[in-house]
């Protein structure tokens, strides 16, 4: 296992580039079961949950070749074994997405329960429910999930709360269904947009792209594409903040700033200067100490669960007081109680944090625990006077590419070395 060490107090300056999105390529990957040719993929990143999504697809018998210009040749056209197995689905719970194409090309799917994870139960109950109206038949058994359809049929569906994956799920089962679907309280994320322009570049008919009904008219076979993936407003996000905490001032290159509004607007509250181009934003904060911002997460376009922990480790050295309200996961506050031993001010109240900003933090021994709560630690770690060393940066390698590698291209002094 890996561990990052950080001496923090360096301002971070310097211009980056964010890799492609990792929650818009494991869908687009998963897609590639729906396609009868191969699909050619660029700006995919280098991740582990992506890794993982390639691992699963050939473990049930697709083909997947890197290019020697990073592009990604998958083809899943020609797949054997319908079953995705509890050690992949165990270490990733995007697994459920082999579900709904699987269903939807080969009428047949056995797919592990995913469990949950450290941010919460993460029931897939809202999958089921909707997979079950488009004809399904659907048995849990033995911690696996039996599916069967004589061909999906097109309906209306109500989802009870919006849901990312739901939608994903949804969307490519849809799209082989006989006749048409409309999916009403539909997850707007830019990830869900990114997915349904790569289907209907393989000839699906979306339509309402972007909004919270999406209509899908389902054809009888998509082909293969050579398709592009977003780039990744997350890992955008958390290096915006990495520059606001230090006090630095950076450009990140290869992000589209419109999906980015909700942090965008927060970070402009803790005083940093904001600009923003077609493909780049630059944030300056000018070395001033950040302004105390208070946090709600929701479903985009308003503010992302997914930057909750990065705003709360901004907040931990920010002037003035500041509450953040998860709520989307139950428990997502994993990062807490490791800032607190940092010298954090925090206290939780439900899904409230109260925090009061110090001065300074003190670097310290942590744990990371999940994705987004281990970016958090890595910030607190760029700021905090000393020494910080992060176990189990695994976490942070699902969903960041070379992050040591991005922060030290921004002047941070940090190394990964083995535990
Ligand atoms: C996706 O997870 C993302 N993952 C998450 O990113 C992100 O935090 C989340 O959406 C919310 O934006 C991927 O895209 C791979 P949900 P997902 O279904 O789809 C409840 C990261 O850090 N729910 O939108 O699993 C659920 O428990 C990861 O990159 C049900 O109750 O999240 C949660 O409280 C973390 N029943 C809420 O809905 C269901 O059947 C929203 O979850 C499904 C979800």
């Amino acid at each position: 296992m890996h561990k990052l060490i950080i001496n923090g107090g360096k301002a971070l300056k310097g211009e980056i580039k964010t890799s492609g999105s990792k929650n818009a390529s494991l869908p687009i990957l998963f897609s590639s079961i729906l396609a009868d040719e191969p699909l050619v993929l660029s700006n995919i990143p280098n991740t582990s949950d992506v890794s993982t999504t390639i691992r699963l697809l050939m473990d049930i018998g697709g083909e997947f070749i890197l290019e020697s210009n990073g592009d990604m040749y998958v083809d899943s056209s020609q797949i054997k074994n319908l079953v995705a197995d509890y050690k992949i689905v165990k270490t990733m719970r995007a697994s459920i997405l082999a579900l709904g194409v699987m269903l939807a090309k080969y009428g047949k799917a056995k797919v592990s329960l995913p469990g949950g994870c450290a941010i919460g139960t993460r029931p897939v109950n809202l999958h089921l429910k909707a997979l079950r109206e488009l004809g399904a038949e659907i048995e849990i058994k033995n911690g696996y999930i039996y599916a069967s359809a004589n061909g999906l049929v097109g309906t209306e569906i109500y989802f009870d709360r919006i849901t990312v994956t739901a939608t994903e799920n949804l969307i490519m089962a849809a799209s082989l269904a006989k006749g048409t679907t409309v999916i009403h309280n539909a997850a707007q994320e830019p990830e869900i947009t990114d997915l349904c322009k790569c289907l209907n570049s393989m000839g699906a008919k979306i339509s309402n792209i972007g909004t919270s009904t999406l209509t899908i008219e389902g054809v009888t076979n998509l082909k293969g594409v050579k398709y592009s993936v977003c780039s990744d407003r997350i890992e955008a996000g958390t290096y915006l903040v990495a520059a606001a905490i230090t006090r630095g001032s950076i450009t990140i290159n290869n992000i589209c700033h419109q999906s980015m509004r909700s942090v965008l607007g927060k970070l402009i509250e803790t005083g940093a200067d904001i600009k923003t181009k077609k493909n780049s934003i630059s944030l300056d904060m000018k070395g001033r100490r950040p302004k105390s911002v208070n946090i709600k997460t929701s479903t985009y376009p308003n503010f992302p669960t997914d930057m909750q922990a990065q705003f709360t480790a901004l907040n931990t050295i920010s002037d003035g007081y500041s509450t953040i309200t998860e709520n989307i996961f139950e428990n997502r506050f994993m990062h807490v109680p490791e800032l607190s031993r940092m010298g954090a001010n925090l206290s939780l109240e439900g899904n409230t944090v109260i925090c009061k900003g110090v001065e300074s933090l003190t670097g310290t021994n942590l744990m990371a625990t999940d994705l987004r709560a281990s970016a958090s630690l890595v910030l607190a770690g760029l700021i905090a006077k000393g020494t910080t060393t992060i176990e189990r940066v695994y976490h942070l390698d699902r969903g960041y590419e070379t992050i040591e590698e991005k922060l030290k291209l921004l002047g941070a002094d940090i190394e990964r070395v083995q535990d």
